[in-house]
């Protein structure tokens, strides 16, 4: 019987793939570092029945006509906005992401902002590679405290949760928002549900870690940044485009919020031009949320075995949706 045919968008090791050549024909885009470019994802996708695509690929309805065979859309990412669910269900097309996996990265990551934009990590770093270095003063790059500030978490899912942990092991009180109530994070980790202004005139720190959805777009925009304390710090470990960045920019210009730390963009990737570079008080990092070794290896292999069980007639793993 002829083996069934994937396509992944971009180079991923051989160790990773070995254990479905047999089962499955792989073919690869050949570079590991560029995205795959569209008219080939467009004459590829036509002669496969699995896609292992990352959030670089825009898996829209153009694409979907071609796709006459593919029974399995595999998003090597938590978040699908790149991709049309709709559609590719409405064409009987089974779409899986990479939760779990990656959760503890991220959330280490989403911390790792949180204390880097507190205490000003960056700009220090680049003070003594300026030369700039010369005394010793009591206020020279003081920052923020952590330890026993508000945090308020926007988006209470698994990653949400995993931030609320490593909040509490700083004796952070947390808020959250969310769709719906959290009991379990309430209880395990003494997390208050607050409404959106509740949460953002009190946190010292907002966390966004809400998908982007047609109900997330722009969800932060001026007139959140401005109910929020001249002090709040705001981070971004989610989707650059819950974001009017225009207004996150006079924020931080104004001195409305204190900083930012933002692993995401509207429109990424952001050049050197990003008006929110000018700012010192900003933090980008180039999405690199769940950037471990050991995990992007195991969301490849996550992405790999929820085709391999579509294309042998079996549930997924992890579904979305
Ligand atoms: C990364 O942004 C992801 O959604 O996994």
């Amino acid at each position: 019987m002829e083996k069934p045919r994937i396509y992944i968008t971009r180079k991923i090791p051989d160790e990773v793939i070995k254990p479905y050549k047999q089962f499955i024909d792989i073919r690869m885009w050949e570079k590991a570092t560029e995205p795959v470019p569209r008219d080939i994802l467009l004459e590829e996708i036509k002669h496969v029945d699995g896609l292992f695509c990352l959030l670089t690929e825009q898996v829209d309805q153009q694409c979907l006509e071609n796709a006459s065979k593919l029974k399995v859309i595999a998003n090597m990412a938590v978040g699908y906005d790149n991709i049309d669910v709709t559609s590719a269900k409405d064409q009987g097309i089974i779409v899986t992401n990479t939760p779990d996996v990656l959760t503890e990265t991220t959330a280490d990551l989403a911390f790792t902002l949180v204390m880097a934009t507190a205490r000003r990590v960056v700009e220090a770093s680049d003070y003594i590679r300026a030369g700039k270095w010369k005394h010793w003063s009591p206020f020279m790059l003081a920052g923020a405290d952590i330890h026993n500030k508000t945090i308020g978490i926007v988006g209470m899912g698994r990653i949400g949760q995993a931030v609320a942990r490593r909040a509490s092991g700083f004796g952070m009180e947390i808020l959250y928002h969310n769709r719906s109530r959290h009991k379990r994070a309430e209880h395990e980790l003494h997390a208050t549900y607050a409404d959106m202004d509740k949460l953002l005139e009190e946190s010292d720190f907002v966390v966004s870690l809400v998908p982007l959805t047609e109900q997330t777009e722009k969800l932060f925009h001026q007139e959140t940044f401005h109910k929020m304390k001249d002090t709040a710090i705001f981070i971004n470990v989610s989707r650059g485009k819950v974001v009017d960045e225009q207004a996150l920019y006079e924020a931080l210009r104004t001195k409305e919020i204190a900083a930012a730390g933002l692993d995401v963009f509207a429109n990424e990737p952001i050049g050197v031009d990003h008006p929110l570079l000018n700012l010192e008080n900003v933090i980008c990092l180039p999405h690199i949320g769940s950037a471990s070794v050991d995990t992007r290896i195991d969301m490849m292999k996550l992405c790999l075995e929820n085709i391999h069980h579509v294309l042998n007639g079996e549930d997924p793993v992890t579904p979305v949706e």
